[in-house]
């Protein structure tokens, strides 16, 4: 696979990830999940794997939405050394996962106070107003590795 195509599959995938991160994020909230895991933060309930996380909907639903984060930060990552080793010079390409990065470490930490702050609404309507944020930057570095040729 050249080098672009595999660029392009990883702005797909980090978008798609936030994209379900999101979708999973508005689940927790209509289910009133956000504090499935209790005000702890990476552990859940004080567990890294927590006992009940199959026989409590709460528990499972704020569970994979950090663990989608979690899979989505080191999809960035990844994205972020490939596109950084391969495409240096494209200055529109760099900054703008750069700038998605900078916004998705914003919104996990967010993530984090909003749980430590029990659910805080301002909180709560900014990791929400983040995360469309991120999603728009996510979308447009996707457009410009789209773009990309060899
Ligand atoms: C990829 C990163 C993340 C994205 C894109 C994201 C996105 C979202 C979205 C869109 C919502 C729904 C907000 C609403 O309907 O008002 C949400 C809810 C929530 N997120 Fe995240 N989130 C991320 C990471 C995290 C992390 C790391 C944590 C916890 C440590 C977290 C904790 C929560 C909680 C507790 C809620 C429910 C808030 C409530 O019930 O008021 N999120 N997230």
């Amino acid at each position: 696979m050249n080098r672009v195509a595999v660029a392009k599959g990883l702005a797909l995938l980090y978008t798609s990830m936030i994209f379900l991160a999101i979708a999973w994020g508005g689940y927790v909230r209509a289910m009133g999940a956000g504090l499935g895991c209790g005000p702890d933060w990476p552990l859940c309930n004080g567990y890294l794997i927590p006992p009940d996380l199959f026989t409590d909907i709460n528990v499972f639903l704020e569970y994979f939405h950090r663990i989608i984060a979690f899979f989505t930060g080191w999809i960035a990552l990844g994205a972020t050394l490939y596109i950084f080793k391969e495409f240096r010079d494209n200055r529109k390409m760099i900054l703008s996962i750069a700038v998605t990065d900078a916004l998705l470490l914003i919104q996990i930490f967010l993530g984090m106070l909003v749980v430590n702050q029990h659910l805080n609404q301002i909180l709560s309507a900014t990791h929400l107003a983040i995360a469309t944020l991120t999603f728009g930057a996510s979308i447009f570095m996707t457009s410009v590795a789209m773009s990309l040729r060899d």
